[in-house]
């Protein structure tokens, strides 16, 4: 058992478990993280799609390592380390399609079939003949699939997947996530920690401070935090039938009326619909709801019926269908899941600088029965700052950079973390803390 030193340990401190900064910030830390978290857990390389044909490969990368994930065949994908067996040299690069379905090796032209077997040593009467196939072998990784997820685990002893996925597939089974595909696919790089880059999305004690104007339809007091195994999700008990702000606001009900309130929500969550049905919610915001039906009722059933028209959603109820949340999956993987849509954020070391952060955000949809996955667009932004990515993300983003700078200071030691509402952030550094342990 590795201990860590008392300015990384998490600690107890007046009955809470308190979280060193340096966690987030030091050197000492993250070099832990890489030799002992990144090489030994099951992480989101990629999505299905994305390697969508036999032959197609791409190139995952953590930190300082990086992994080949290849569609070896129609339904297997296989993952290697991306370095040649003879000397080491990088494989491939970025994403495309090894035509001959082989691997070659730009520099002595050694070549291997899709499953990494060896087929040509060139020359091996050169070497001794006691050389097997095994020992040239490219080295593999392990893969595990699912939700239209490709994990990989660079450990040959790692835990079972199932094990690791735990109950998650069978709690968000009516997301149907292998239905979803890129609506859209950035890379963003932030001067933060990857850890910054996932709380900032793992509670919801923040909006009353950072997104104030989302609490005029956002009742951020209703939310509930759980722990699922190594993962962890949170949101609303149920989902809305009354359309009222936070009570944070102090507002009776003579104060607001559900037109108003309707109108912030529609275009905070426009996003969520067709084109079609932003028409029909535009009526509605002229018009309001019909005699003896709330402003809320009228939104849910718009919702519930533009999923209805565009979906086989099979037996789910209404009730089913409108019930959202947002998951953590252990470590980096996180966002907010509607049915038909997703927006999950994955956040990875960006080289070996703790400060250095590749945000990849992707915005996840089902595509309409009868209907074509668009083609994926994958754009890297260097600076975050250059593009507008809407309000709420905007203020995200830019407090991801001063907490950064914050947990510097010589004055900051340790975070004092609510314990109801910041408990999934608790949760999530006490498993890191297990793998950095384990032996
Ligand atoms: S380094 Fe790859 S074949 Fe020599
Ligand atoms: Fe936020």
């Amino acid at each position: 058992m590795t201990k860590l030193s008392n300015d990384l340990a998490l600690s107890e401190f007046r009955g809470m478990v308190v979280v060193p900064g340096a966690r987030y910030t030091s050197q000492e830390f993250f070099d832990l993280e890489m030799e002992r978290l990144w090489p030994r857990v099951w992480q989101v390389a990629c999505r299905e799609e994305e390697v969508p044909n036999p032959g197609d490969f791409l190139e995952y990368t953590i930190g300082d390592q990086s992994i080949l994930v290849v569609r070896s065949e129609q339904d297997t994908i296989t993952a290697f380390f991306n370095a040649c067996a003879h000397r080491g040299t990088r494989l491939a690069s970025g994403t495309g399609n090894f035509a001959t379905s082989e691997i070659r090796c730009r520099y002595h032209a050694w070549r291997w079939d899709l499953d990494g077997e060896i087929i040509e040593v060139v020359d091996r009467q050169n070497y001794p003949p006691a050389l097997t196939d095994e020992d040239v072998h490219l080295g593999e990784v392990q893969v595990g699939r699912w939700g239209g997820f490709v994990f990989v685990n660079m450990d040959p002893k790692c835990e079972p997947f199932d094990a690791f996925l735990g109950d998650i597939p069978e709690l968000f089974a009516s997301y149907r996530m292998e239905e979803l595909r890129f609506r859209s696919y950035r890379t963003i790089v932030f001067e933060c920690n990857w850890k910054t880059a996932v709380d900032a999305f793992n509670e919801a004690y923040h909006p009353q401070g950072l997104h104030p104007q989302m609490l005029t339809w956002f009742d951020d007091t209703r939310f509930s935090y759980a722990a699922v195994g190594q993962h962890s999700l949170y949101g609303e008990e149920e989902y809305r039938r009354e359309l009222a702000p936070s009570p944070r606001l102090g507002l009776s009900s003579d104060d607001y009326d559900q037109e108003e309130l309707l109108a912030d929500r529609i275009d905070a969550v426009a996003g969520l619909f067709s084109r079609e049905d932003r028409g029909r919610l535009e009526e509605l915001r002229r018009n309001g709801p019909p005699e003896g039906k709330s402003a809320a009722d009228v939104f849910n059933d718009i919702r519930v019926s533009a999923l209805r028209d565009r979906y086989d959603l099979g037996s789910l109820t209404d009730d089913q269908i409108l019930r959202n949340g947002t998951i953590h999956v252990f470590p980096n993987l996180i966002g907010p899941l509607v049915h038909g849509n997703a927006t999950l954020y994955r956040a990875r070391p960006n080289g070996l600088d703790p400060d250095s952060t590749l945000l990849d955000y992707w915005a996840l949809e089902w595509v309409p029965t009868g209907g074509e996955a668009p083609a994926i667009e994958h754009k890297f932004y260097e600076d975050w700052s250059i593009k507008d990515w809407g309000l709420i993300n905007n203020q995200d983003f830019g407090n991801m950079v001063e907490i950064t700078r914050g947990m510097k200071s010589r004055g900051y030691r340790r975070g004092l973390l609510n314990p109801v509402q910041e408990a999934n952030i608790v949760h999530h550094n006490q498993i890191l803390d297990r793998y950095l342990a384990d032996e």
